[in-house]
């Protein structure tokens, strides 16, 4: 509807210019038949200008000042613009990116606050983790469990996601969880600049990366930046007393499945069917993620350093991966979130399973 008024617009545009155009092409005509006469007249370069004194005088002193002014602007003005445009540039970037997270801070925020309640289900504003209510509905009886279902830690989401897969997820949620789809395409009600301004929203919450330059904070531009050395730490802690107070036999058993962030650290939370609302089944056995035992993903990654390098930096859509496998980009990396002793370890226990 508005196309169509835009163009009638234009064309009504268009009529009225060419119209012009005529009138003056026939106008002009007509004009440059009546200087017939016009020889008469002295012509103009023959006629009376002024005397030398004014030409050479107050009028030569104020062209020439003309030109200097005109001068000076240029020798000023050019090198001037050339040293402030890119700062301008980078200011209006900054200022728009600002935007965006305050925006994108509109929807994280609880219901109560006309967000869309990201917040309330990922652990605040910080997004720390939490817990979301949900029910479960068993297939075979239709019964109906209520659950806490582990929501993972955001402010490292783009140390084990790139930016498109973030956007996959928000846009068609996971299903068969409390994360439903945000974005039109996957049926939610946000908008692609909605999804957007999350995803600057999110940037802002993450951890700092140790190693990182400014912006490079998702694992597939910086693959080699860390999580600040001390949360390795807590993590590394944490870990060994679970073995140690008998909880799991190995420390990479215990990495495999401690709930650390709701899950954001851990392979149960994809691999092991109930982890997610503390009822887990066989570890491994696969839920979200594939099933990791019974021998077919040894047989992906006969040698163990290429199971190593897969978990560290994840799958990404359309790449293959192992033995005659083919990633979807929802295999996270942790490359950035767990030191490499850490990985070995986990994959070690995978092995294992
Ligand atoms: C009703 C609770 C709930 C709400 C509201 C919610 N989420 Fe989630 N979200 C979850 C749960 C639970 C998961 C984990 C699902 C799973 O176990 O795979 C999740 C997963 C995610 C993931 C993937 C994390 C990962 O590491 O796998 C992202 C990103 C995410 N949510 C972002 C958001 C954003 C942004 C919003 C707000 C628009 C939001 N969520 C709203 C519950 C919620
Ligand atoms: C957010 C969910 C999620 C988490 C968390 C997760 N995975 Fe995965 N994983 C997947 C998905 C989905 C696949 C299937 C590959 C794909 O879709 O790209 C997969 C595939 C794999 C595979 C290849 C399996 C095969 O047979 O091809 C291995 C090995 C693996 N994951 C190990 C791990 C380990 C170890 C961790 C913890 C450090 C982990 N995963 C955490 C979702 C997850």
């Amino acid at each position: 509807m508005i196309a169509l008024t835009t163009t009638s617009i234009a064309w009504l545009l268009f009529a009225v210019i060419l119209g012009g155009w005529v009138v003056y092409a026939f106008l002009n005509l007509r004009q440059s038949r009546d200087e017939l006469g016009s020889e008469q007249e002295v012509a103009a370069n023959r006629q009376k200008f002024y005397e030398d004194e004014i030409l050479e005088g107050p009028r030569l002193t104020r062209v020439l000042g003309t030109g200097v002014i005109l001068l000076v602007v240029i020798v000023i003005g050019l090198p001037l613009y050339w040293i402030l445009e890119p700062a301008r540039l980078a200011g209006a970037q900054d200022a728009k990116e600002e935007i965006f997270v305050e925006w994108g801070s509109r929807l994280f925020a609880p219901t109560a606050d006309g967000g869309f309640n990201c917040s309330g289900c990922h652990g605040g504003m910080s997004g720390n983790g939490g817990s979301a209510p949900y029910n479960l509905t068993d297939p075979a009886t239709q019964q109906v469990t209520s659950v806490a279902w582990n929501a993972p830690a955001l402010n490292t989401i783009f140390y084990r996601f790139s930016e498109e897969e973030v956007r996959f997820i928000l846009v068609y949620g996971r299903p068969f969880s409390p994360m439903s789809p945000w974005g039109v395409a996957g049926g939610g009600p946000m908008n692609d600049q909605q999804i957007d301004t999350l995803l600057a929203y999110m940037h802002s919450i993450q951890i700092d990366r140790e190693g990182c330059g400014l912006g490079e904070d998702d694992i597939k531009t910086c693959p080699s930046g860390n999580l600040p050395a001390a949360t390795q730490n807590d993590i590394d802690t944490l870990a060994n007393k679970a073995v140690a107070d008998g909880t799991y036999s190995s420390y990479g058993e215990a990495l495999f499945n401690l709930d650390l962030a709701s899950g954001a650290y851990s392979c149960a939370r994809c691999h092991t069917l109930g982890w997610s609302w503390g009822d887990p089944g066989e570890p491994g056995q696969g839920s979200f993620g594939w099933n990791l035992t019974g021998g077919s993903t040894n047989a992906r990654f006969p040698n163990e350093a290429d199971m190593i390098d897969f978990v560290s930096n994840g799958s990404t859509l359309g790449a293959k991966y192992g033995v005659a496998s083919q990633g979807s980009g929802r295999m996270p990396g942790f490359g950035a979130m767990l030191t490499s002793e850490q990985i070995q370890a986990i994959v070690e226990y995978v092995r294992s399973l």
